[in-house]
């Protein structure tokens, strides 16, 4: 199939109505796939997000002989190949656009008994891969990456890894996965250590599946040796993507949305927390518990948004809305301050270079610093943009148009559907005046 680019056109104003379900959260259907095939037995998921990424980690387990059948409207069975029941694949796997994919395998391959290659597309080429193969070669894992710390990744089978004591110097849920999943086949006890709280939806699974992991504070740790038992997931929507239509409801005059069975993991709603000391109407209500994870539906309402500064506490709660974040700042009465995201810069894209070029364009004022950025709230013209390739950027920018005075064109939107598949649909019916275009 030939890939040809996307353009999103987004004429100004109009408000978000109705209720909206958003699809499956892309970091724990990652780990459904990766846990479902290392699990004895067999593992039906429900909710599974069929956008790119996570598509990509699917087809890198089918690669490696692990029988899936689906997804189908959400649905995927897992026939489980054990934990020492995955084999060599033909050739390299390729990762497409997906940093998760690539970091967790590192830590998953590292411990399996043949050699692997991992590839990625261009985005994913420039990421660092030092901050997981550092750790797992300390555990005695051989890891090869580019000169410049980047895939591809080339790794040597039959290592007997042992378990580390590590402190991770960047909070990252990555990392953190990667080293218990190589955990899960060391000897002895592996242990990570994280500067501040970040998802731990492999915790939970991990525990979900009987394997035992220990928890204190900000320090996990796991035992190699143990099995994964299949069992049943049922995915929540993902609050990342249901993070566009918060900020959109937050900033368009007369909103009022319901976003419905949203994860609201604690080490994930950043985005809540910092919307509403910016002055959003935001209530999680009905809430419960599915498959291990805490679900809510979200309902948000127009409010008049002010600018903050953004506690560095909530910079990992929310690592991937500060795109949309950028955009409600932009709404917002007065200055908004972000420090300590100096992350943002080795995502998919430079999120900080992006927003701001794109916000500067659009009539913002918008200042970058090393770690965050300085936004004032302003009226937004309308424009060109670039999203860079980024999902992330093409959305928030998509979601700006309503609180603008002129439509909003947005280039390079393909990877939308590397998390968000019919994001123009769902956008569309909840009252967003938006238009794709694809170019031959
Ligand atoms: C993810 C962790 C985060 C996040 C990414 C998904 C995960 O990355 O940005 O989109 O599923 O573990 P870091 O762990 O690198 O911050």
């Amino acid at each position: 199939m030939i890939d040809r680019p996307l353009t999103l056109k987004v004429n100004p104003g109009g408000s978000l109505h109705g209720k909206i379900s958003v699809p499956g959260d892309k970091s724990i259907s990652h780990r459904a796939i990766m846990l479902g095939a290392l699990a004895d037995g067999i593992t039906e998921v429900d909710g599974f997000l069929e956008g790119e990424d996570s598509i990509t980690t699917l087809n890198a387990f089918r690669a490696m002989g692990v029988s899936i059948d689906g997804p189908t409207g959400g649905r995927v069975i897992i026939h489980g190949a054990g934990l020492h029941g995955l084999r060599a694949p033909s050739g390299p796997l390729d990762l497409g656009n997906s940093g998760t994919s690539m970091r967790l395998l590192a830590g998953l391959m590292s411990a399996q008994a043949f050699n692997v290659a991992m590839t990625g597309d261009d985005s994913l080429s420039r990421r660092p891969m030092k901050r997981v193969t550092g750790p797992l070669i300390s555990m005695g894992a051989r890891i090869e990456t580019s000169d410049q710390g980047t895939p591809p990744l080339h790794i040597t089978g039959g290592r007997m890894l042992t378990g580390i004591d590590y402190h991770m110097p960047v909070a990252s849920a990555q990392v953190k996965s990667a080293l218990l999943l190589a955990g899960l086949y060391a000897k002895g006890k592996t242990c990570i250590t994280e500067p501040a709280p970040t998802r731990d939806h492999t915790e939970r699974m991990l525990t979900g599946f009987g394997y035992r992991v220990e928890r204190q504070a900000n320090r996990v740790c796991v035992a190699g040796g143990g099995r994964l038992i299949a069992g049943h997931i049922d995915v929540p929507a993902d609050i990342s993507s249901a993070a566009f239509f918060m900020v959109g409801a937050a900033i368009a005059i007369g909103s009022d949305i319901t976003l419905t069975g949203v994860g609201i993991n604690p080490t994930r709603t950043g985005v809540i927390n910092i919307l509403r000391q910016m002055g959003a109407d935001i209530g999680v209500i009905q809430q419960r518990e599915s498959g291990g994870e805490p679900v809510a539906d979200v309902r948000v309402r127009y409010s008049k948004l002010h600018g903050i500064r953004i506690p560095e506490d909530q910079v990992p709660l929310a690592i991937d809305e500060f795109p949309v974040l950028f955009i409600a700042a932009a709404c917002a009465d007065g200055e908004t301050v972000v420090t300590g995201a100096g992350e943002l810069r080795v995502k998919e894209s430079d999120r900080i270079q992006m927003m701001a070029e794109g916000l500067l364009l659009l009539g913002i004022d918008a200042r970058p610093t090393v770690d965050g950025i300085i936004i004032r709230g302003g009226t937004l013209k309308g424009g060109q943009v670039r999203s860079g390739g980024d999902h992330r950027i093409a959305m928030a920018f998509a979601i700006a148009a309503l609180c603008a005075d002129g439509p909003i064109e947005i280039h390079d939107c393909r990877n939308i559907n590397t998390s968000f598949p019919g994001f123009a649909t769902i956008a569309k019916n909840a009252g967003l005046d938006i238009n794709t275009q694809t170019q031959s």
